[in-house]
């Protein structure tokens, strides 16, 4: 269903993984005028952030505090690695890793990559011997959804793991998985969470958001040359006093805080999700996703398709399909045509794979037009 605001602001309906599908009581709010940044109406948008960034990341109480920021998700990727250390061990199982891993040499890091094969999760019998045999390490990265390929790895058998390198801190993408998959910092023990907005908080992209520890804050107090812009500390406590460091992207605060609100209010929940404000409505939202997920690998499976992560490793907001048969380049532009955009392969999976981002406020229904159009531009390439 195509919003309407008055003039044509989509081409086609978004379904790339990210970014995605914004409302457009989203996009209204996104037309508002500024305000001073060191307003107190400001200090009251930065304020109505914290308690359902808290759900988002799974805080209930304890040694963790969340941030926002004025920057995309990679800001907080070199942040969090300006504050934790010099020995970083970076999971590597797809493009998001690599980057990570590449900003970290950047950085004059000393660096030391556990590649994962394209499509598996981390082995964790092996992450141990690693840690264990070249440790100690200041710092793990591990990207939670690995957007390039559809793999999402339960951090919590990586957790168990660090349980035995206390000095070790754990830091967690997770761009693509927060609001669409229950990220519970304090359970999985992560000490640095982020994430840019464009995914499945489904808001257009210039904000990062973080929850961080008490541990990782004691590091990076501990760091020299911690530069300005994406200095952890400045960020975090800034946001904290409410005083960001360097002017920010004011109307996107706004909208973050509306869709926020509205996601712990359930407001964008299908009638069948339907469920009581606040954690419940997160899960809810989440179970929309898994819903959203399972859809989409019985169409692939009807079409013969199969799933490019291996079991254990299936992303509930981002699913990546091997093409077989499909021709991937035709079945995008069928699809722009019928007024819908998924994404091809990233990098080397390029028409090996398509990638369908079933996240943020997209609904079951609206997933079903997406596959009838998918199904529609399959059987019309099959009798070309
Ligand atoms: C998993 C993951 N990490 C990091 C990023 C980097 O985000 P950005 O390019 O918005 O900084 C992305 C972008 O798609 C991503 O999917």
């Amino acid at each position: 269903m195509r919003p309407s605001l008055g003039f044509d602001i989509l081409s086609a309906m978004l379904w790339i993984p990210g970014p995605t599908y914004v409302r457009p009581s989203i996009l209204e709010s996104l037309t508002q005028p500024p305000i001073g940044h060191r307003s107190a109406e400001m200090v009251e948008i930065i304020e109505r952030l914290d308690p359902h960034l808290a759900l988002a990341f799974g805080l209930e109480d304890g040694d963790w505090q969340v941030a926002a920021t004025t920057s995309s998700a990679t800001g907080l990727m070199e942040a969090s690695l300006i504050g934790a250390g010099e020995r970083i061990l970076c999971v590597v199982g797809g493009a998001f890793g690599k980057r990570w891993a590449t900003i970290a040499k950047d950085l004059g890091k000393d660096v030391q990559i556990l590649q994962v094969p394209a499509g598996e999760v981390v082995n964790d019998m092996l992450l141990a011997e690693t840690l264990d045999m070249d440790g100690p390490f200041d710092a793990l990265t591990l990207v939670v959804n690995e957007t390039s390929t559809g793999v999402y790895t339960d951090p919590f058998p990586i957790a168990r793991v660090l349980q035995a390198f206390p000095d070790t801190l754990f830091l967690a993408d997770v761009v693509s998985a927060i609001a669409g998959t229950a990220i519970s910092l304090e359970r999985n023990c992560i000490d640095f969470a982020l994430a840019g907005i464009n995914k499945a908080l489904a808001l257009p992209p210039g904000i990062a958001v973080c929850g961080v520890s008490e541990a990782f804050m004691d590091r990076a107090r501990e760091q020299s040359n911690r530069g300005f812009y994406l200095d952890p500390i400045r960020i975090v406590e800034g946001h904290a006093k409410r005083k960001t460091p360097t002017t920010p992207c004011i109307t996107l605060y706004r909208a973050l805080a509306e869709q926020l609100e509205d996601i712990s209010a359930g407001v964008q929940l299908p009638s069948d999700f339907a469920a009581e404000p606040g954690a419940p409505a997160w899960q809810a939202r989440f179970d929309v996703h898994t819903a959203m997920q399972t859809r989409t690998l019985e169409w692939a499976a009807g079409h013969g398709l199969e799933p490019f992560p291996v079991p254990a490793g299936l992303s509930s907001t981002v699913s990546c399909i091997r093409a077989g048969h499909v021709d991937v380049p035709s079945l995008i532009s069928g699809l722009k045509e019928r007024g819908h955009e998924i994404g091809n392969g990233y990098g080397e999976l390029k028409n090996q794979t398509f990638r369908i981002g079933h996240m943020g406020d997209h609904t079951p229904e609206q997933l079903e037009e997406l596959l009838t159009a998918a199904d529609e531009v399959l059987a019309a390439t099959a009798s070309a």
